[in-house]
């Protein structure tokens, strides 16, 4: 979704704007723009496209706010593109988020004379601060005023050309401000803006606004009361560093073969002694002790890590276990008390329907832990307990990290609820624990598979349609490398439990169709070698992701990719690996933009 990167300090400004903005166009964005502050007036330089150094050749300014736009209301121009300014020019806004009353402010707007330049919901904003402005009131005081009339989401960032000032403000949309060291201010719709200059962050909550003035130094208030509220700095634990590419072709591949360590993060100081160490969920031991059922909310890939994470806590923990769109959930009437737990399960911590899911938990009384990656998130904040993935800032588009991160951490929780309500005994514990702490090492090995896999791409990236099977926890993981597949490459391909086939799927399979199975050797894996069959039987190309030793589907397969054997808790986490590293190759050899495919962001902070 769209990104905000603001400076406000003794630097010159555009430059350092301009790289945050690069370090957010992993969010998705159709156009940008940047507005800087001069002494007698704002200048404003906007795109469509991608971002260009030359485009924004500006003037030398200390004040500059700067935003990557995805399209929600009106197309893809130029007047389009944020910043917004005021009639008379002296105000300059840039917006994440939707302002559902702007078609009535607006026509207000108009009716005093205000002549609007875009069709965007945004710009009814600096229309609505400038009628304040001329009504006499600083721009603090004005801004705050338009929050106020505003019915929907914001997180805005505003100057003036008369005040050596930045007003920052949110509702329902991200917005994190960097401490710098030099008495500077950075905006960021997320850290990553301005990760580079400093690690101190303080994240605005929901109708709370920032004043910074130049020199001066921030206050924040409360929207609704208009009283001055303190505020928390928080240290983010992300190395800058992280946040490249480190000589890899993409962000996807890193972030891929990143995974051992990422992994590694996520479980160390986790587990002591053998046992889970979970002093984040401290807090809610009591209620863990009790619950009776899990919930997990969450969407796309973090949706299948709780899926995959499904099959283990039921087995383990003898527990009901649903997994629910966040986006479906929000408007059911979920039957859920005071005795479910809840699991919103979010890389970003800003999906928009996740958050809702689980403010709509908490309201019927559930607890809510969160497994998040970014550190601060909105979700993150708003659940009784998080834990981090600690994986580090994940920019391609495609979820690869989290995901394995994500699973892993589920398995901890699992084994550490399971402890509490005495369902399973240490013994078992400790064995699962080991193996999780090989883990990094088996991701490792089946990472090293890579060439096989590129060239088994070579041999399918012309292909249209694909599907994508397995039965048991392998499902889920079909599901993942569908969806991985789809949203690089713009393949068409399905996830489909291997056995649901017979039920209608398998009339899509002939000599141009191929079919990734996901079939170690597991419980599962004499019955998914019958649906292996099916296919065959028809001619479809069977891609197998299966172990070394397993001669009957190296046998009937096309091609084989080779995966470790670990403990069947684990499988997920590494038949996950190479279905990522096909989906990669594949897009790769189609040319596809990697880590920005079309129309996707990466943080859906809109319903
Ligand atoms: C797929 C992908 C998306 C996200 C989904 C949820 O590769 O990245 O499906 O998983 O949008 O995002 P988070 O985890 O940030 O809530």
């Amino acid at each position: 979704m769209c990104g905000i990167s603001c400076y406000i300090g003794g630097e010159d400004a555009a430059p350092i704007v301009l790289r945050g903005l690069r370090n957010l166009e992993y969010r998705g964005y159709d156009s940008y723009g940047i507005a800087v502050k001069l002494s007698d007036k704002i200048e404003v330089k906007k795109s469509v496209g991608r971002i260009s150094d030359s485009s924004l050749q500006l003037p030398k300014s200390n004040i500059a706010i700067s935003h990557t736009r995805w399209a929600t209301h009106g197309g893809v121009t130029e007047a389009n593109a944020h910043p917004h300014l005021s009639c008379d020019e002296k105000l300059a806004l840039v917006h994440n988020g939707i302002i559902e009353n702007y078609t009535e402010l607006k026509k207000e707007l108009q009716a005093k004379g205000h002549k609007f330049r875009s069709e965007t919901d945004t710009e009814t904003a600096v229309h609505l601060i400038e009628e304040g402005v001329k009504g006499g009131k600083p721009l603090m005081e004005a801004v705050m005023e338009a929050c106020r009339q505003i019915v929907g989401t914001f997180a805005f960032s505003v100057i003036s050309v008369d005040e050596e000032k930045m007003v920052v403000a949110r509702r329902g949309s991200p917005i994190a401000i960097g401490i710098g060291s030099k008495g500077d201010f950075f905006v960021g719709s997320d850290v990553t803006a301005f990760l580079h200059h400093t690690k101190k962050s303080v994240f605005l909550d929901d109708d709370q606004l920032a004043m910074i003035e130049k020199g001066e130094g921030i206050k924040y208030f409360d929207i609704k009361t208009g009283k001055e509220v303190e505020k928390k700095i928080t240290e983010i634990e992300w190395d800058p560093a992280e946040a490249q590419k480190q000589g890899h072709k993409h962000f996807m591949l890193k972030e891929i073969m990143e995974q051992p360590i990422a992994i590694q993060k996520a479980i160390q100081g986790r587990i002591k002694d053998g046992l889970p160490c979970l002093e984040e969920i401290d807090s809610l031991e009591e209620f863990l002790k009790n619950t009776k059922r899990i919930v997990i909310v969450a969407c796309g890939t973090a949706l299948y890590a709780g899926w995959t994470s499904e099959y283990f806590l039921e087995n383990a923990l003898r527990l009901p276990v649903e997994i629910e769109y966040a986006s479906e959930y929000r408007y059911r009437n979920p039957v859920v008390d005071d005795s479910v737990l809840t699991i919103a399960v979010s890389q970003s911590g800003e999906t928009a329907d996740t958050l809702a899911a689980l403010r709509e938990s908490k309201k019927r009384g559930s607890k809510v832990l969160a497994i998040c990656n970014v550190m601060g998130s909105t979700i993150a904040r708003e659940s009784d307990a998080v834990i981090y993935n600690r994986a580090g800032p994940e920019i391609g588009v495609a979820s690869t990290k989290a995901f394995t991160t994500q699973v892993s951490i589920l398995l901890l929780v699992g084994l550490h609820i399971g402890l509490l309500q005495k369902k399973i005994d240490e013994a078992k514990v400790k064995e699962i624990t080991s193996a999780l702490q090989q883990l990094p090492e088996q991701v490792k090995e089946a990472l090293a598979e890579k060439e096989s896999i590129q060239e088994i791409a070579k041999k399918y990236y012309e292909k249209k349609n694909a599907l994508f099977l397995g039965r048991g926890q392998n499902f889920p993981i079909a599901l993942e490398g569908a969806l991985k597949l789809k949203e690089i490459s713009y393949l068409h391909a399905e996830g489909y439990a291997a056995a649901e086939m017979k039920h209608g799927p398998i009339a899509l399979v002939d000599e141009e169709t191929p079919s990734v199975f996901v079939v170690p050797k597991d419980r599962s894996y004499d019955k998914t070698l019958g649906n292996v069959e099916e296919i065959k039987a028809r001619k479809g190309n069977v891609i197998a992701v299966s172990n070394k030793g397993a001669s009957e589907i190296a046998r009937i397969a096309d091609d084989v990719i080779y995966i470790p054997t670990v403990r069947e808790e684990l499988i997920p986490i590494v038949a996950v690996v190479p279905l990522q590293l096909l989906a990669y190759y594949i897009a790769d050899l189609r040319n596809c933009d990697i880590d920005k495919p079309r129309n996707l962001a990466k943080s859906v902070t809109v319903e």
